[in-house]
């Protein structure tokens, strides 16, 4: 497996993260509403990805029903003595509690909310905290020296931010850099061949201020993994026969004529489109380490496969091309400009 340095922090990741969204079936009303895995299942997982070198785990305080997903890393971690192998990111934002503080990002919540995720991860430190989403009723400031203090005390190492606005998140380096705060060097987005938005603006901010791009969704909810079939129904039981408007917004002329150009890339090289589909996010410079999902070991397996892909840059470019996108003004009108004049 190869590492990645953590955007320009010191911190070096191995080019593959297991998400952990889908460990743990409550009930019906759970986080993934019965598509994800049981914990013995979770548990396999985890111990497989971390034998082939997938030392990096993504959760988060919401994933699971009252913290489940971080329960069962937790347990994991102990049950296998691996707390030091891994990278442990999560995060905190969402609601996780009753009343008007029970959710966002002030000093008040952030203060409760990373020692109930230190308790049920049963750890002393977590290596990557971030922000699950921006919240716009608090000042950055106050976030950013909430979780400056938390670095301070040892109790986080690194920050992390994810589905931010690009100005929010340009703000958010400048405040960090005036006010003499740990800022955040990692930012986590939907990101895939089907979702390529923040190609627009948040690409080019994480190169300029060093930040590290983490991909969540990096197979499209499972639409890239080759499973799905043009005027075929979704196959049952799978995320996107239930989650039927995921299955809409990709059902459509660029969906079918990327998973084509990922299908047959795959059949030339002799993997599968799941690892064709990393691949590509890992061939963007940006790129520090891809978050995917699985299921089963069978899954991680298919998708583990992405470590060993080589696209060359004729190869980028094919995939690229097949899922084009319209970029909308102004930033068609700038790319056009900036060719001629
Ligand atoms: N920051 C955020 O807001 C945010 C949001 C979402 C996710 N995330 C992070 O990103 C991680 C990954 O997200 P994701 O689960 O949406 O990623 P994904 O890799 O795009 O999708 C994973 C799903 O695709 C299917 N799948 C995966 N590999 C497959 C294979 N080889 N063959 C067939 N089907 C396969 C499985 O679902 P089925 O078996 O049901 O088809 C699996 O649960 C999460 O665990 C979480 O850590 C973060």
């Amino acid at each position: 497996m190869d590492y990645r340095s953590l955007g320009t922090s010191g911190l070096k990741v191995p080019v593959l993260c297991l998400g952990a969204m889908t460990f743990g079936e409550a009930n019906d009303a759970s986080f993934m509403h019965k598509v994800g895995c049981d914990e013995k299942t979770a548990f396999a997982i985890m111990s497989r990805a971390l034998e082939r070198g997938v030392s990096f785990i993504d959760t988060a305080d919401v994933y699971g029903q009252e913290g489940l997903s971080e329960r069962i890393v937790g347990a994991w971690m102990a049950e296998s003595n691996s707390r030091d192998r891994v990278v442990l990111a999560t995060k905190f934002r969402f609601r996780m509690g009753e009343g008007a503080n029970g959710t966002g990002a002030s000093r008040y919540r952030i203060v409760r909310a990373v020692e109930e995720s230190l308790r049920r991860l049963k750890t002393d430190r977590i290596d990557l905290y971030q922000i699950h989403m921006q919240d716009i009723e608090t000042p950055e400031e106050e976030t950013l020296r909430a979780l400056d203090d938390l670095v301070r005390s040892g109790k986080v190492l690194y920050l992390g931010a994810s589905n931010y606005a690009a100005y929010r998140l340009t703000d958010s380096q400048w405040i960090s850099k005036s006010e003499h705060l740990h800022r955040f060097v990692a930012l986590q987005m939907q990101y895939s061949l089907m979702v390529r938005d923040l190609e627009r603006e948040h690409i080019p901010v994480c190169s300029k201020f060093g930040l590290g791009v983490l991909p969540w969704s990096p197979l499209a909810a499972g639409f890239l993994s080759g499973k799905y079939a043009k005027d075929k129904p979704p196959p049952p039981g799978v995320r996107l026969e239930k989650w039927k408007q995921g299955f809409a917004d990709f059902d459509n002329a660029r969906g079918w004529g990327t998973l084509d150009a990922v299908t047959s890339m795959a059949k030339e090289k002799e993997t599968t489109p799941a690892a064709i589909s990393l691949a590509w996010l890992l061939a963007k410079p940006t790129v520090s380490s891809v978050i995917f999902g699985a299921r089963s070991v069978a899954q991680l397996d298919d998708n583990l496969k992405a470590a060993d892909v080589k696209l060359t840059a004729d190869d980028v470019k094919k995939l690229d091309d097949a899922s084009a996108f319209d970029l909308g003004y102004p930033y068609k009108f700038i790319a056009n400009v900036q060719k001629r004049w």
